[in-house]
Parts: C-alpha cells; sequence; structure tokens
C-alpha cells in the first residue's frame, strides 16, 4: 500500500517540500492543503517541474486541511508559526497519524511545546522538526570528526541573515555537533530596538547573542551592514572557517525525499526529534523574550519570529 503523507501549507518552503514529495523513490501518495489560490498554483507549477515518477500514486490539492482524510502517515506542517499550534494540533487530535515533521520555529510559547507534547505522547506520534542541516552532507561528515574534542566555540556572523528566525538553526547545529545539556544565555549584546520582518507579524533582531554551555560557547551576530555569513569553530584541537555558500547548503527539495525515504523504509529520520527540539526552542524563545520584556510594559509570552 502507499504511504499517505499529507503537506500543509505550500508557501515559498511547503511547495519545495512537494517538489522534494515527487522524488520520493517509494510508492506514496500525496496532499496537499494551501487555502490561498496564488500559492496553490505556484505549488502545482513547482510540482510540474520535476520529473514524473510512477512512486507517485495519487496527488490531490485541497484549500483546507479540514477536508483530509482521517488516516496519513505522515503529516508536514509548513505554515507559518504563528498558526502552527492550532494546525497542528487540530491535525493530531481528528486524525489518525504516524509521523509528523513540523517546520521551525515550531512554537512561539513554551506552553504550547508542552501541551503538544502531551497530546503527542497520547497518540504515540514520532514527530520531527526541519532543522535540516543536520542531514548536509558536509555537517555528517563534520560531526564524527569533532567528537574528541574537549570544547568546541561557534562564531555565527553576518549581516541581515534574519537572526530572529534563523537563530533556532544556529543553536540546533551547535548542538548537532556538541550535544550540549546546559546553558545559560547573554542577551545583553543584541541591539534595544526590535525591528519588524519582512514576514509581516513577526520580529527581527541584530546584535549579538551568546550561549555559554558546558561543551563551549556558542556566539550569534548580525549586523545590519551587508556581510557575509560565517560561521566558525574554534576548539582545543583548533580552529575551521565554514562559508556555506560553498557548496554546503542543500535544498529543500533534495531533502525531503530522503527524509520521507527513511521514515518509510526505518521509521527514523536524520531531523531533530520533537524532544530535542523543546529543549532547543526554550533556549531560543526564553532569550528573545526575555529581551524583548525588557523594553515592554506588559509581560509578553508569545514571541513573535517563525
Ligand atoms: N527549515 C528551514 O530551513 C526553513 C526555511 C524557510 C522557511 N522555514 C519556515 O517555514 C515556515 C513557512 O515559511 P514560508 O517561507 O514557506 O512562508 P509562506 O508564507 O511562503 O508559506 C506559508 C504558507 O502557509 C499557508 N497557510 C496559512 N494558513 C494555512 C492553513 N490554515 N492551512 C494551510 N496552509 C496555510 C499560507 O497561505 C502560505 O502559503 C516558516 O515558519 C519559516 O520559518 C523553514
Amino acid at each position: 500500500m502507499a504511504f499517505k503523507i499529507a503537506l500543509i501549507g505550500c508557501g515559498n518552503l511547503g511547495s519545495r517540500h512537494l517538489q522534494g514529495l515527487k522524488k520520493v523513490r517509494e510508492k506514496i501518495q500525496i496532499t496537499i492543503c494551501e487555502p490561498v489560490e496564488s500559492a496553490r498554483k505556484t505549488a502545482v507549477e513547482r510540482y510540474s517541474q520535476i520529473e514524473n515518477n510512477e512512486n507517485i500514486v495519487d496527488f490531490q490539492v485541497l484549500d483546507d486541511y479540514h477536508r483530509l482524510e482521517p488516516d496519513y502517515d505522515l503529516a508536514i506542517v509548513a505554515t507559518n508559526a504563528a498558526n502552527r499550534y492550532e494546525i497542528a494540533s487540530w491535525l493530531v487530535e481528528n486524525l489518525k497519524i504516524r509521523y509528523l515533521i513540523l517546520e521551525k520555529v515550531v512554537f512561539q510559547t513554551l506552553e504550547e511545546f508542552e501541551w503538544f507534547g502531551e497530546k503527542l505522547k497520547n497518540k504515540n506520534i514520532k514527530t520531527w522538526v526541519n532543522c535540516a542541516r543536520r542531514m548536509y552532507p558536509f555537517y555528517q561528515d563534520l560531526r564524527p570528526q569533532l567528537e574528541d574534542e574537549e570544547w568546541i566555540d561557534m562564531y555565527v556572523s553576518g549581516g541581515n541573515w534574519g537572526m530572529g528566525s534563523n537563530t533556532l538553526h544556529m543553536v540546533d547545529l551547535y548542538y548537532f555537533l556538541t550535544r550540549f545539556k546546559q546553558y545559560e544565555f547573554d542577551n545583553s549584546g543584541l541591539e534595544d530596538k526590535v525591528s519588524d520582518s519582512k514576514r509581516s507579524g513577526y520580529k527581527e533582531f541584530f546584535g549579538s547573542l551568546i550561549f555559554k554551555t558546558d561543551r563551549g560557547k556558542l556566539s550569534i551576530r548580525c549586523g545590519h551592514e551587508d556581510e557575509p555569513f560565517r560561521i566558525k569553530l574554534i576548539t582545543n584541537k583548533g580552529e575551521r572557517d565554514i562559508n556555506e555558500a560553498d557548496g554546503i547548503v542543500c535544498y529543500q527539495s533534495n531533502l525531503t525525499n530522503v527524509a520521507v525515504e527513511k521514515i518509510i523504509e526505518q521509521g527514523e529520520c536524520d531531523l531533530t526529534t520533537y524532544e530535542e527540539s523543546v529543549f532547543l526552542h526554550e533556549a531560543v524563545l526564553t532569550s528573545f523574550l526575555s529581551h524583548i520584556n525588557k523594553f515592554s510594559e506588559e509581560e509578553v509570552k508569545r514571541c513573535p519570529i517563525t
């Protein structure tokens, strides 16, 4: 029987997940749900750009996730963070789902992580978060090379790289390489002003954010000027500069298929598990929220990042 997949949210990234799904080398059925007509059209157009694959036994397009069938093997939620909790909760409460992949930023409050974690446990749904650097061959090769390092410091820097939205990726990568267990954040280097993101309703941050961990230091900086995005690792044994633009980045349309095939074949994939990601989101959400709350008269509990 074909493995049934529902993809909810087919915007910029969702349409790339969809292209990846079309490359899967196992029998699958795909249903996408996207309420915005122009986004649906773009997604279907991008889907058609990928070579025909006889493993795709069915492809359906819906405008509302409430019209999904009662059961799916895998659901991928690629909407924005603000409505992810509502959508993901409806899916796990109303449908029978075996596996779930959630886009980052998963949720914007710690309470939602806790409530959702309970739902997942009750329904026994294996869930991952799409922090995809863990799937890049470069980082998969690098990780074992760093296994014996006593400590690892990681410095991330660049201009206008979307610190609000992408810090989670850097914390996830640092965790992937170090498996740190404890951290303290220092957000005193963040600029006082919290800027509007290019995505409406979300915020951006500039300046520096530091996490001191039991495995070393993660230092993250974002400036306003054009400046290349770089990662530098310094360990007790040496240094390395990482320029992701040097062929390290893999497109989502070449990753989703790999993750899905592994889930079908092994019930596993290389993405971050929900349980690990709760810890990593907590680091990011609390450091940004504590910064926002320095300037807010009322306590802000929802971190406006996606
Ligand atoms: N993992 C990564 O590397 C990575 C990269 C880029 C973006 N993202 C994340 O993916 C998410 C989506 O980003 P994007 O750039 O695709 O945004 P987007 O706005 O282009 O796409 C979101 C889509 O969700 C749709 N949507 C909204 N409500 C919906 C609903 N009720 N049912 C179904 N669909 C609904 C919107 O119409 C839109 O098309 C964000 O959280 C973003 O941070 C992750």
